[in-house]
């Protein structure tokens, strides 16, 4: 019997089964690179968060003034122009990046996400039609020159 006959003659599917390699046993254990990234762990847990900032170091020199801000530990911290800490997670709600970043155009504060556009009040409450979601808003203490980041 020649080789195109024996396959013909296992049928297709048991021809699939010879030549496909097995899905399950293609990845090492714990090997997510193959994986689709929504399936991928979030490395951040935003549920745990909880850090503090020296705000007489070098790092958090923008947020001397009203209007500026800094990136930490994947958060957005930013001073308002009334002057209050305000803090929100990186990771945009609409479709996961950890894009979002502050913004303000006259005196209208928004955190801002510039891979579809979604921008955000400071309460994290959507403002355009790109996503529904609201964006995740955290707690801030100051302490002296010290600035708790937290989600309770
Ligand atoms: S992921 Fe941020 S706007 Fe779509």
């Amino acid at each position: 019997m020649e080789r195109k006959d024996f396959l013909r003659s296992l049928g297709s599917a048991a021809a699939l089964a010879l030549i496909l390699p097995c899905a399950a046993c293609s990845s090492p254990a714990g090997d997510t690179s193959g994986q689709p990234e929504d399936q991928v762990e979030d490395p951040t847990s935003e549920n745990e968060l909880d850090f503090t900032i020296d705000l007489s170091s070098q790092d958090a020199e923008p947020l001397q003034e009203p209007g500026g801000y800094i990136i930490m530990n994947e958060t957005v911290v930013v001073r308002n122009l009334a002057g209050d800490f305000v803090a929100a997670t990186r990771r945009c709600p609409h479709e996961g990046n950890y894009q979002i970043v502050y913004d303000r155009v006259n005196n209208t504060e928004r955190f801002w996400c510039d891979v579809h556009g979604s921008r955000f009040d400071l309460q994290g409450k959507p403002v355009n039609d790109i996503t529904t979601n609201t964006l995740l808003i955290y707690q801030t203490e100051l302490s002296g020159n010290t600035l708790r980041v937290f989600n309770p």
